[in-house]
C-alpha cells in the first residue's frame, strides 16, 4: 500500500482542511452532511443533571432511536442469546439461525416476567412462572391449560413481541420504534467512512465495564473531543503536535487529527523534536499500549522496533510512515492476518474517532478499533453505565476468549492510564454542573475542537423538543 502525499501534508490550520473534507471531494452518498464548521454557542446543563429530562429521554430518545444491543460475536451459535438492557427496558437477542439474528421484548405473553438474564445458550424460553414456552423464532409453543381461554390465544397474541434488529460492522442495532427509519438511514454516513475498515471482521481483545457517578453524556462527550487532551493526557504531547478537530455529520460526528502523519494512529511521526523520525514510531506506539492498552497492536509495535535498520538516516517522515505500513502489512501477512484494503486518500480523511449517536464511540483503523458505549444507569442523572473495549484483526481461529469484566476499581491494573485520567474528570463535571452559575446557557464549548459535542447536543436536542445549543451571547 502506497500512502499518498496528502497524509503528510495535513495543514496545521484545520479550519480550512475541515472545510475542504470530505464526501464532496470523495463521491460520498451523502453529500450535503459534509464536514460542518460550528459556530461558537452556549449550552445548558439540563440535559445531563435535570432528573426530569432522564426520565423524558425514556419515551423520546431511548424508544425511538438506534441503539448498539451487543456484537455478533457474542453470540455465535444458534441459540445463543444477549439480555440488552436500557432503562426500564430488557431485550433478548438471540442467534436464531447461522447468519440470522433476531430480537425480542423479555416479557413473557402471560404476565411479563422475564425471560432471560445476561447471556447464555437455550434452545428455546421457557417462563419459570406458569411455564410457558417459545422457540426461538418467538412463537409460543407451550401454554399450561391452555383450553382455560376457550379458543381465544390465538398465535399472534402469544408471540414474543419483536424488536426492530439491524447489523453493521459486526455490531448489532435495536430499536424498539416499530416505525423507525431504517439502519442504513440512521447510520448515515458513518458505514461509508468505517465500513472499509472492516471492523465487523475484528474480535475482541478485552472488554470492561463500570459505573461512573456521571451522567451517560457527560462521559460520551469526554471521548469525542480531544481539546481536553493537551491538560488531562500531558504524556500524548511528547510524541505528537498533533490537534484534534472535530465535525459535525448529520446525526453524528468524526474527530480528525490534524498535524501528524501515519493514519492517526498517534506514531509520534511528526512531531518537531529531536528524537530520530525512525524512532519515534517504535517509542509512541510502545506508550499506546502501555498507556491506552489498545489503539496499536504488536504487529506495529514490532514494525515500528525494525524501522532504523530499515531505513536511511536521511529518512523523511513520509518514508518512515509508509515503511511503517509496510512493514506492518508484512509481518501480518506472514501470521494469517490480512488487511483490508483501503483507499489511501480515504484513510487520510476518515478521521480517528466517529460518534455513533446516541451513546457509542468508535476510534477505527486498519486492523484494531477501540470503542465506547455509554447507557443510563436507571433514571440517575448522576450515574451512567460505561463499557469500553477493544477490537483487534486476528488470525482465524486464534481469536482470543474474553468476557465482560466488571472493573469497578479505577486503579492501575483494572484501566488503562489515559482512560483512569478521564474517570478523573467525569464525577467532577458532574459536580461542578449543577452550580447555579451554569443554568441557564452557561457553558461554552469550542467551536472547532469539540464539535462533535455541539452536534451531539443538537441532535439530542431535536430528539428531545427542547431548543438546543444558542449562539453564544458575549458578556452574559
Ligand atoms: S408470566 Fe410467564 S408463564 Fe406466567
Ligand atoms: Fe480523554
Amino acid at each position: 500500500m502506497n500512502l499518498p502525499e496528502c497524509i503528510y501534508a495535513i495543514p496545521a490550520l484545520c479550519r480550512p482542511l475541515i472545510k475542504d473534507m470530505g464526501k464532496k471531494q470523495m463521491g460520498s452518498p451523502h453529500p450535503n452532511l459534509s464536514g460542518a464548521v460550528e459556530a461558537p454557542v452556549e449550552m445548558s446543563t439540563e440535559p445531563y443533571i435535570s432528573e426530569d429530562y432522564a426520565r423524558e429521554e425514556r419515551e423520546k430518545l431511548w424508544l425511538k432511536v438506534w441503539q448498539v444491543a451487543c456484537r455478533e460475536e457474542e453470540i455465535p451459535n444458534i441459540g445463543d442469546y444477549y439480555t440488552y438492557e436500557i432503562l426500564d427496558q430488557s431485550v433478548i437477542v438471540v442467534r436464531t439461525g447461522e447468519d440470522e439474528i433476531s430480537a425480542y421484548h423479555n416479557a413473557c405473553r402471560h404476565r411479563g416476567r422475564r425471560l432471560t438474564k445476561g447471556c447464555g445458550h437455550t434452545p428455546h424460553f421457557h417462563c419459570p412462572y406458569h411455564g410457558w414456552q417459545y422457540n426461538l423464532q418467538g412463537d409460543n409453543t407451550h401454554v399450561l391449560n391452555k383450553e382455560d381461554w376457550s379458543d381465544s390465544l390465538d398465535e399472534q397474541r402469544l408471540r414474543l413481541k419483536g424488536v426492530k434488529l439491524g447489523r453493521w460492522a459486526g455490531f448489532v442495532f435495536i430499536n424498539f420504534d416499530p416505525d423507525c427509519e431504517s439502519l442504513e438511514d440512521f447510520l448515515q454516513e458513518v458505514p461509508y467512512w468505517i465500513g472499509p475498515f472492516q471492523v465487523e471482521r475484528m474480535r475482541y481483545k478485552w472488554r470492561q465495564w463500570l459505573r461512573m457517578d456521571c451522567n451517560w453524556k457527560v462521559s460520551v462527550e469526554g471521548f469525542i473531543e480531544g481539546y481536553h487532551s493537551e491538560t488531562t493526557h500531558p504524556q500524548t504531547r511528547k510524541l505528537s503536535d498533533a490537534i484534534t478537530c472535530g465535525s459535525s455529520e448529520g446525526l453524528h460526528g468524526r474527530m480528525f487529527q490534524v498535524g501528524a502523519a501515519g493514519g492517526g494512529i498517534g506514531t509520534g511521526v511528526g512531531k518537531k523534536s529531536k528524537v530520530d523520525v525512525r524512532e519515534a514510531p517504535y517509542i509512541g506506539l510502545k506508550m499506546q499500549k502501555e498507556t491506552v492498552w489498545t489503539l496499536t497492536t504488536d504487529t506495529f509495535i514490532e514494525a515500528a522496533r525494525q524501522l532504523p535498520e530499515l531505513l536511511p538516516e536521511d529518512a523523511t517522515a513520509q518514508d518512515v510512515s509508509m515503511k511503517l505500513f509496510e512493514t506492518a502489512i508484512k509481518i501480518d501477512a506472514e501470521r494469517g492476518v490480512d488487511w483490508p484494503s483501503v483507499d489511501p486518500e480515504h484513510l487520510a480523511h476518515s478521521g480517528i474517532n466517529w460518534h455513533v449517536f446516541p451513546n457509542t464511540a468508535l476510534l477505527p483503523n486498519m486492523t484494531f478499533c477501540m470503542g465506547f458505549r455509554m447507557r443510563p444507569d436507571g433514571f440517575n442523572p448522576d450515574s451512567s453505565i460505561m463499557e469500553i473495549f477493544a477490537l483487534e484483526r486476528y488470525p482465524e481461529g486464534e481469536e482470543p476468549e474474553t468476557q465482560w469484566e466488571h472493573k469497578p476499581e479505577h486503579d492501575e491494573d483494572s484501566w488503562p492510564l489515559l482512560v483512569r485520567q478521564d474517570f478523573k474528570n467525569f464525577t467532577e463535571i458532574q459536580l461542578g454542573m449543577k452550580s447555579v452559575s451554569l443554568a441557564d446557557g452557561g457553558m461554552t464549548p469550542n467551536p472547532l475542537r469539540e464539535a462533535c459535542v455541539i452536534n451531539f447536543q443538537r441532535n439530542l436536542a431535536a430528539y428531545m423538543d427542547r431548543p438546543g445549543p444558542k449562539p453564544l451571547e458575549p458578556g452574559k
